[in-house]
């Protein structure tokens, strides 16, 4: 094992098993890392221009260790994720003479990952790629599992495949110089783990919120990075097509999701619309008196800390709306996702309209 790398998460699905190592500085020791994987075959980076501005040593590094590598440049933002532009990355690929044997390295966050997860899924049936995430939520969530999508004007994600990487490396030093909003709002999957599977990382965010904010005790974000990782891999390796754990992950999700729409993906971050929507989920666990009211006060008090733009109006009729249209892709009934303690998350099929306009009181 390198040894810029300090802990390292497996991903067991038979295989398709990966690692996904975290390192601070692993960044700088790619050559070596990647080293097993370099036949003398042509490398492509998938990246966006604020970060191969900010990262481009890491590229040289590669080159100058002697890789055939070659950078695609994609657009900063969620348009990325879009047939046109997987389009011109095939094509790019082909001019650049990318064959079977060539590997995708997906250098940004999820929208790098999801669309080079696609491209990567489909390129001449199927190549081989390794995640590099420079997001948090990239590094606790989009980069592990195989999701890989492009968006359709109909919607987010309508178009991808599950196609697993062969390895995913982060360096939590690239957050660094990631926009501070952004690692707020995806601290929210973070604690969504702490939730639905492990209490530790909810009493961690609860102790050490402002140290985690502020990026700089280095073993403290470490730990929580990997210990989300190893949650979602497990969900993952367990259930890798959704059929049942895996929705698990969809915690604060489903009324997020109409937030998310409601402000029509612009307004509020993914992670926000989340903070929000568990929110929500925690109000009816409580309802429904599956969490005690001191245990509910806990958790809406960790979530308060978060500091989030104004939700806006959100009309109970358009969040019902976006709820029955999620709902009927999936057979009619509504998998919601409780808590009945705060670290067990619980699928529930007996969620009624009436319990999400009555959550609705802890956002407005
Ligand atoms: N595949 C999955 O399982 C999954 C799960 C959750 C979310 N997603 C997807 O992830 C996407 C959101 O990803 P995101 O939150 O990582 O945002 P993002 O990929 O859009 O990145 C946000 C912005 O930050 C910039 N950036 C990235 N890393 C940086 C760094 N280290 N320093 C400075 N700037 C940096 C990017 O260029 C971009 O402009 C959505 O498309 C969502 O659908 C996928
Ligand atoms: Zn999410």
């Amino acid at each position: 094992m390198n040894s810029s790398i300090s802990q390292v998460v497996p991903l067991e699905l038979a295989e398709h098993s990966y690692d996904i190592s975290v390192g601070y500085g692993l960044r700088d020791n790619l050559a070596d890392i990647l080293a097993p994987w370099n036949q003398g075959q042509q490398w492509v980076v998938l990246t966006q221009q604020a970060i191969f501005e900010l990262y481009e040593p890491v590229i040289l590094q590669l080159k100058q260790a002697g890789y055939n590598i070659g950078t695609i440049i994609v657009p900063a933002d969620e348009s990325a994720k879009n047939i046109r532009h997987a389009e011109e990355v095939w094509t790019k690929m082909v001019e650049m003479g990318c064959d079977r044997s060539s590997i995708l390295l997906a250098l940004g966050g999820g929208v790098v990952g999801d669309l080079g997860g696609f491209v990567a899924a489909t390129y001449m049936r199927g190549i081989p790629f390794i995640q590099l995430p420079t997001t948090l939520l990239a590094m606790i969530d989009s980069a592990i599992g195989g999701k890989t999508a492009v968006n359709l004007a109909a919607g987010k994600n309508l178009v991808g495949a599950i196609y697993q990487p062969k390895a995913v490396l982060i360096d939590p030093g690239f957050l660094q110089t990631l926009p501070r909003r952004n690692v707020i709002s995806s601290l929210a999957e973070a604690i969504k783990y702490g939730f639905i599977r492990d209490q530790t990382i909810f009493d961690t965010m609860e102790a050490r919120y402002d140290d985690l904010v502020s990026l700089n005790d280095e073993a403290l974000l470490s730990d929580i990075i990997a210990k989300s990782c190893h949650i979602k891999a497990q969900i993952v390796s367990n259930d890798q097509f959704e059929n049942g754990e895996r929705r698990l992950l969809n915690y604060g999700h489903t009324i997020g999701h109409a937030f998310e729409t409601i402000q029509a993906y612009g307004g509020l971050y993914h992670g926000e619309a989340v903070l929000y929507g568990m929110k929500c989920a925690n109000f009816i666990s409580h309802k429904k008196g599956l969490i005690t009211l001191a245990q509910f006060e806990r958790a809406q008090n960790l979530l308060h800390r978060f500091d989030l733009p104004e939700l806006g109006p959100v009309p109970a009729e358009k969040v019902l709306e976006v709820v029955a249209h999620d709902k009927k892709n999936i057979n009619g009934t509504l998998n919601f996702i409780l808590i009945d303690d705060i670290g067990n998350g619980i699928v529930s099929t007996d969620v009624t309209a009436d319990d999400i306009v009555d959550s609705l009181q802890v956002v407005s």
